[in-house]
């Protein structure tokens, strides 16, 4: 036992990333955007996580957990440093968030190096999970989510699309899934647009789209910016010139869903995640979200941090309370529960998240605006990672 411990904690101290938490506690580093142009996926994450810990106690399989929550802002250095810091001073067990794909990437070698399972619940580029064997995700990828998107479009009548994408990896992957998929089905992508990730201007993109006349508009933005998306959207009157609005639930976020007002109803999109889910376990959620939070309507984001507590609550058990890293991610594969979303599974193969995708409509329910779900399709991998696998 000593002499097999010995060389392992050489290596990690040579990496300056020794040490383990006290036999006691477990403790969870949640590196979030709090502040800054992503801090609505910080504050719905740390809601989350906080709520879960609320409703399911914080001890589990005899060990006290800890969660400890730094804003990164949204800036990678900032992220990668926090990561660092977290490891090798707090000497954190678990490395758990990452609201941005950029920033997620940044901290896979630290997980890598250390040993220290990075459980990603928001960024969802499809490459994340391979960056790091340490790595597991909560939330979905964008090829998940938009492949069912470009099926709907071509089945129901839509022949012609322009992509509007945020230039970065997740728009970049959806751009991609959507337009093999649809080409697949005998659509056609007439124009693929991408708008800068910081301060974007959406109107001379619109104005594109309006003089290239398809059928449909697919559009991925990343949470947070659907509101901004949505008014100018109304402002060009693509609507009137006959072009329907589709895109991946990102879009129409549960948390500014409301605030778009009517120019959001009727638009069809596809996503992991509503609140307007009907399960009694998504209705309990929705309740205790709001009534914690003043009324704060809990998204996809909020899902994907209650899921990762879930995850690691769940692994715990698996090892009776060990949390040595590399036990952790290993109790982590091939996970399954109920998730407030529909039933979830860790694939063991790739760590990403097996979920259903919804098929929703922008309605309005009793007077606010939800993501109505009307169809889904079961138990979904990511199919970049499908495609490739043996
Ligand atoms: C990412 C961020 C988002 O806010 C989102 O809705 C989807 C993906 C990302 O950076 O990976």
């Amino acid at each position: 036992m000593f002499r097999s411990l010995v060389p392992a904690l050489a290596g990690l101290a040579a990496l300056g990333l020794a040490g383990a938490a006290s036999a006691q506690d477990v403790k969870i580093g949640l590196i979030l955007p709090m502040t800054g142009p992503s801090s609505t996926t910080g504050i719905q994450q740390q809601a989350a996580a906080k709520l879960f810990m609320q409703l399911n106690g914080s001890t589990v399989a005899g060990k006290k957990v800890e969660l400890i929550v730094k804003d990164d802002t949204g800036n990678a250095d900032i992220t990668k440093r926090l990561a660092q810091e977290l490891v090798v001073n707090d000497k954190v067990n678990v490395l758990m968030g990452f609201g941005l794909t950029p920033l997620a990437l940044a901290v896979a070698p630290i997980a890598t190096q250390a040993k220290v399972p990075q459980v990603v619940t928001a960024a969802a580029t499809a490459i994340i999970t391979e960056q790091s064997p340490y790595i597991a995700r909560t939330s979905f990828t964008l090829p998940q989510a938009t492949v069912p998107m470009a099926e709907w479009a071509f089945k129901n009548g839509i022949k012609s699309v322009v992509t509007l994408v945020t230039d970065y990896g997740p728009g970049i992957d959806a751009e991609k899934a959507f337009a093999e998929r649809f080409a697949k089905d005998g659509g056609k992508v007439i124009e693929s647009l991408r708008t800068p990730l910081r301060a974007p201007d959406f109107a001379p993109f619109l104005q594109r789209v309006k003089d290239a006349k398809p059928d449909a508009v697919f559009v991925f933005v990343p949470s947070g910016f659907g509101a901004t998306f949505m008014k100018q959207f109304a402002e060009r009157e693509l609507d009137k010139a006959g072009i329907k609005l589709i895109a991946t639930g990102d879009v129409t976020d549960d948390d500014q869903l409301n605030a778009m007002g009517d120019a959001a109803l009727g638009v069809i999109n596809t996503h992991h995640y509503s609140a307007a889910h009907n399960s009694p376990e998504n209705k309990a959620f929705v309740d205790a979200f709001k009534k914690a939070n003043n009324g704060m309507r809990p998204n996809f984001m909020a899902v994907g941090a209650y899921d990762g507590m879930q995850l690691v609550y769940k692994a715990l058990e698996k090892t009776k309370g060990n949390a040595d890293g590399t036990a952790l991610i290993d109790a982590m594969k091939g996970l399954s529960w109920t998730s407030v979303r529909g039933p979830v599974t860790i694939d063991p193969q790739t760590r990403d998240i097996i979920q259903d995708i919804y098929i929703r409509k922008v309605e309005k329910v009793d007077g606010e605006l939800y993501n109505v779900e009307f169809a889904k399709i079961e138990q979904v991998k990511d199919p970049v990672k499908a495609a490739k696998a043996p």
